[in-house]
């Protein structure tokens, strides 16, 4: 049987032949894109010529480590190619991302791509999005107004911790985790949660996901939008 982990590789293989010379790559953060960004610094060891974007401090660190060179939004104004994990793929390739507390820069990262691919392993892809629980950012001040608020919509919000400690955003923000349980209508769910002033972003990603990398007991597929 295929292990998690070596799903997760074997995805992010595969998203290996989508990334050229010359491009300019969106990097993901998780546990499978870890073996994106790792993959990518071989090949950048081996003349790859690539800049890359992180999505978060942790993917910076690794991307650093294995060698690729790195730029900010204020060298590049877009981006050839992002690749990142999910937490949740559903119908239409909408995803629900997040669980790793990168959101708001994954989102930026994806949104600012020509061409976001997604990797997921085993056990991702699903018929109604919601199982996992939604991780939304919240501005600190206004959590303590925006938590009512999520419950309101049935999202039986949790304040993420880590460590026995509240736990804070690479961009100093606190994540509510939230239990919909069903998310039948995501278009409509997005729409409430912008609504609410003091959220920053939501892990829903409609309409964003270009391909979505699968690797499973059946092989590698890829899903396109
Ligand atoms: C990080 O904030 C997330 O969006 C991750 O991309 C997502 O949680 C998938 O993570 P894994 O690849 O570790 O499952």
């Amino acid at each position: 049987m295929l292990s998690a982990d070596e799903s997760k590789r074997q995805a992010a293989e595969r998203s290996m032949r989508y990334v050229h010379d010359g491009m300019r790559v969106g990097l993901g953060t998780g546990t499978t894109s870890r073996h994106v960004v790792q993959l990518l610094g071989e090949r950048v060891r081996a003349g790859l010529q690539i800049v890359g974007v992180p999505t978060s401090n942790e993917a910076a660190a690794l991307a650093r480590e294995v060698g690729i060179p790195l730029a900010t939004f204020a060298e590049v104004d877009e981006l050839d190619i992002a690749i990142d994990g999910a937490d949740e793929v559903g119908p239409g390739l909408a995803l629900i991302k997040g669980g790793g507390g990168a959101l708001l820069h994954e989102k930026i990262v994806a949104t600012a791509a020509r061409e976001f691919v997604v990797v997921v392993g085993e056990g991702k892809v699903v018929p109604t999005l919601g199982k996992f629980p939604l991780p939304v950012e919240v501005v600190p001040f206004a959590g303590p107004l925006v938590g009512p608020r999520l419950a309101e919509l049935g999202g039986a919000p949790v304040l993420r911790q880590r460590d026995g400690k509240t736990f804070v955003t690479d961009e100093g923000n606190w994540i509510f985790d939230c239990h919909f349980g069903s998310i039948p209508d995501p278009e409509r769910t997005a729409a409430a949660l912008r609504a609410i002033v003091g959220l920053v972003e939501h892990g829903l990603f409609l309409n964003t996901a270009t391909r979505v990398i699968v690797a499973d007991e059946q092989g590698v597929s890829v899903m396109e939008r």
